[in-house]
């Protein structure tokens, strides 16, 4: 949950490194699992740029999220080599089964499908990281278990 002051230790915590913004917003997100909209003033405030340059840094790096995940995280690579082996028609199809986009989770709340660009397990690509465990090869029928292996 939201906790403002523990928001702005992080930000204390942080704020005097060279190029505060990323290490700040990593910490955030660390610490609440997203970048909670509450805490974009906050950050504008300490580094003396607006709200709207916050917004832009976290719109920019994949890394931030900008809501909470879901139960479990699936991250896609979208990269050169996984690319070649057909992953993003791959990924379209399936975010297209669940019926969400990139950076998006189910409705249930049990996926949350992320992009990410390399992995180094372009031998074995398409290749994505659930929960944390590298995947290569992957089919749709891969995927499709591994939804609903999320949801069980
Ligand atoms: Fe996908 Fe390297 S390009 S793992």
């Amino acid at each position: 949950p939201w906790d403002e002051s523990r928001a702005s230790e992080i930000i204390v915590a942080h704020v005097s490194l060279e190029g505060a913004a990323l290490p700040i917003l990593h910490a955030l997100q660390e610490e609440f699992g997203y970048i909670p909209e509450e805490a974009v003033p906050l950050v504008a405030s300490a580094l003396n740029i607006s709200r709207a340059e916050v917004h832009g840094i976290v719109t920019f790096y994949h890394d931030f999220r900008r809501e909470p995940a879901g139960r479990h995280i699936l991250k896609l690579c979208r990269a050169e080599a996984c690319q070649s082996m057909g992953g993003p028609r791959m990924a379209r199809d399936f975010l297209s089964r669940l019926g969400i986009s990139w950076g998006e989770t189910t409705a249930d709340r049990a996926l949350t499908i992320e992009s990410v660009y390399c992995l180094g397990l372009c031998a074995c690509a398409p290749s994505a990281m659930y929960d944390g465990e590298p995947l290569g090869r992957l089919t749709p029928d891969k995927l499709d278990a591994l939804a609903r292996e999320a949801r069980e």
